[in-house]
């Protein structure tokens, strides 16, 4: 009989792209599958095909029991909070709290790379969950610490057009992102593989790439000129608050700058390929995608 898997953040962007390379890359059946989500109605799909979709809201502790039994590997993934620094950490380890009762005995985990006293401000929640599972009673677990995604370009990318300039205080630093489809595989086959023990992988893209090798590699795609211009820290959070943001918000989002500008993400590993037996997808052969959007 084959093990009873279970992915968190069903309805998300990625729970749904690990669901589907269970099903289609990795064949395995509907059956083994229970997708747990804030949202089944909109996983209805899924459950026609037999996953079985299950309420759970890391919010609302007294759903996790019920979803979470019978499940014997988990992929908790990470909330998507980040205008509110640590509320991510409690969530997560209310989750593992409730692996822990259901008897789950691996859990994989989404991290970023580098988490530990890192200038992100959004570091501390992963760091802490990872620090979570070093000291929970779970039999095994693996942390996947994600790279950022090509698909995070789809956020700042009209904006970028728009003015023809992209402005940064990352001081150029270079950033081995991944496309998340990518990182859906590599999930799906921690998930679904027999990986015990506790593990820790960080999944790069195949290069560094700086902002202006983006830019130069997106404006070829589009025919339309990026100009990439470093700025310092406080004028970019100044130049967001002026766009309409709330300060902590783009405090937040500078700090992925800092984060850069310290070479915090620029380390290409065989992570991917070690787990997947593949290479991951590059940047250059993403930018159709970009081109689809934009062009
Ligand atoms: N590496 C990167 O570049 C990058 C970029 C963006 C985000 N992330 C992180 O990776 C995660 C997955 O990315 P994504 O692209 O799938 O983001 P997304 O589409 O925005 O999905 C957000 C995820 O958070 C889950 N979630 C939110 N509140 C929850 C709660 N109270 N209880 C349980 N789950 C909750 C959602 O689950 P349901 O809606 O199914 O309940 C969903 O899976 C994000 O949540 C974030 O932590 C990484």
């Amino acid at each position: 009989m084959s093990k009873s898997l279970l992915v968190t953040g069903a309805a998300g962007q990625l729970g749904r792209a690990v669901i589907g390379h269970l099903l289609t890359t990795l064949k395995l059946p509907a059956s083994s599958i229970i997708a747990a989500t804030r949202k089944p109605e909109q996983l209805q799909e899924l459950a026609a095909q037999g996953v079985s979709v299950r309420a759970a809201d890391f919010d609302d502790p007294q759903s996790l029991a019920a979803a979470f039994a019978g499940a014997q590997r988990m992929l908790l993934i990470s909330t998507d909070r980040l205008d509110r620094p640590g509320f991510r950490a409690e969530q997560h380890g209310r989750a593992l709290a409730a692996a822990e009762q259901a008897g789950i005995q691996h859990v994989v985990y989404t991290s970023m790379p580098k988490p530990v006293n890192s200038p992100l401000l959004i570091a501390p929640d992963h760091a802490l969950t990872e620090a979570a599972l070093h000291g929970s009673r779970l039999a095994g677990w693996t942390v996947l610490r994600n790279h950022w995604y090509f698909e995070n370009l789809f956020m700042s990318l009209p904006r970028i057009l728009g003015s023809g300039r992209w402005f940064t205080a990352d001081e150029g630093g270079g950033s081995a992102d991944i496309a998340r489809g990518d990182l859906a595989r590599a999930a799906a086959t921690v998930l679904a593989g027999d990986v015990t023990g506790r593990q820790t992988f960080t999944l790069s893209g195949a290069r560094a790439l700086t902002k202006a090798e983006q830019a130069r590699i997106i404006s070829v795609a589009l025919g339309k000129p990026i100009e990439v211009v470093q700025v310092p820290l406080e004028g970019l959070i100044q130049g967001m608050v002026g766009a309409g943001l709330p300060r902590p918000l783009a405090e937040v989002l500078a700090s992925f700058d800092t984060n850069t500008a310290q070479g915090r993400v620029a380390e290409v590993t065989g992570d991917y390929q070690t787990i997947t037996g593949a290479p991951p997808q590059n940047f250059t052969d993403w930018v159709p995608a970009v081109r689809a959007a934009f062009g």
